[in-house]
């Protein structure tokens, strides 16, 4: 028996790092995944890979987001899990010289997107699912330098608490997770950017911040995601969850 059998679950920025890990894991517990993303070369090798369904979705477009959750009806006639996780970082500049564009652009992916993302498909999930929004320990705390990704992952939290409140008499269960530095692409970007340094010594400069020392591997924030995906965390919601080596203690 798996934790999500006869579950269908539909995943943004699915094609990434965090995104497969999750659908990996998903589809080993029995669920059938949508990946949804921009990079279509990704979502088709994700989908060759797990053997599941993929759409390109920006989701910061209301009708893009629309269609992919037509697209997840479509195919499988329910939705039980969202997990609203594409991201992107913009740069690393303190806000009297962030640019305008990559501000507006920072928050729609990650705010514009998540409310679109529970605007769509809140409608047709099944009582009793679960919605897993991908915040940061930014979402939490903030650095000099991070004012978009920062507000924008705090935003997130705002958004949860009240669409957990929304849709609490269905019994989903709506939940933000915070994780601090995971080794992939994404975060080498990040590191690189904020220290200057090349990937090796900028990862130990951080690692000197998180008790636990060292960085998640994307499979550790996946199995958080799939906790808060199934029964085992029925009782949980309207939280945001530290999934960072107590980087936010
Ligand atoms: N990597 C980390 O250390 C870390 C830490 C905390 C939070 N996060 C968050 O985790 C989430 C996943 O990040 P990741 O580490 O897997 O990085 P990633 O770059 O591998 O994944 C992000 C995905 O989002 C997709 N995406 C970007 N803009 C999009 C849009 N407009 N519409 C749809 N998809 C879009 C990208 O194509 C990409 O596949 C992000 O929200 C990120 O902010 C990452």
């Amino acid at each position: 028996m798996g934790r999500l059998d006869g579950k269908v679950a539909l995943i943004t920025g699915g094609e990434g790092s965090l995104g497969m890990a999750t659908a990996r894991l998903f589809t080993a517990e029995g669920a059938q995944v949508m990946l949804a993303g921009i990079d279509e070369e990704r979502l088709r090798a994700g989908g060759a890979e797990l053997g599941c369904a993929w759409t390109v979705a920006d989701v910061s477009d209301s009708g893009q987001v629309q269609a992919a959750v037509r697209a997840v009806i479509e195919r499988f006639a329910r939705l039980d899990v969202v997990v609203s996780n594409a991201g992107v970082f913009g740069v690393v500049a303190p806000v009297v010289d962030y640019p305008d564009d990559v501000f507006d652009r920072v928050l729609a992916v990650h705010v514009r997107g998540t409310f679109l993302v529970c605007k769509h498909a809140l409608p047709v999930m099944s009582d009793g699912g679960s919605v897993i929004i991908t915040s940061s320990v930014v979402g939490l705390t903030s650095d000099a330098g991070v004012g978009a990704y920062a507000t924008a992952k705090h935003a997130l939290v705002g958004l949860m608490r009240t669409v957990a409140k929304e849709v609490a008499p269905r019994g989903i269960r709506v939940n933000t997770i915070h994780p601090g530095p995971v080794d992939n692409d994404f975060q080498r970007a990040v590191e690189t950017a904020a220290t200057g340094a090349p990937a090796e010594e900028a990862a130990a400069l951080f690692n000197a911040h998180i008790p636990l020392a060292r960085h998640a591997i994307p499979e550790e924030v996946g199995r958080v995601i799939l906790f808060l995906a199934g029964d085992d965390s029925s009782f949980v919601t309207g939280s945001p969850i530290p999934v960072d080596g107590g980087m936010s203690i």
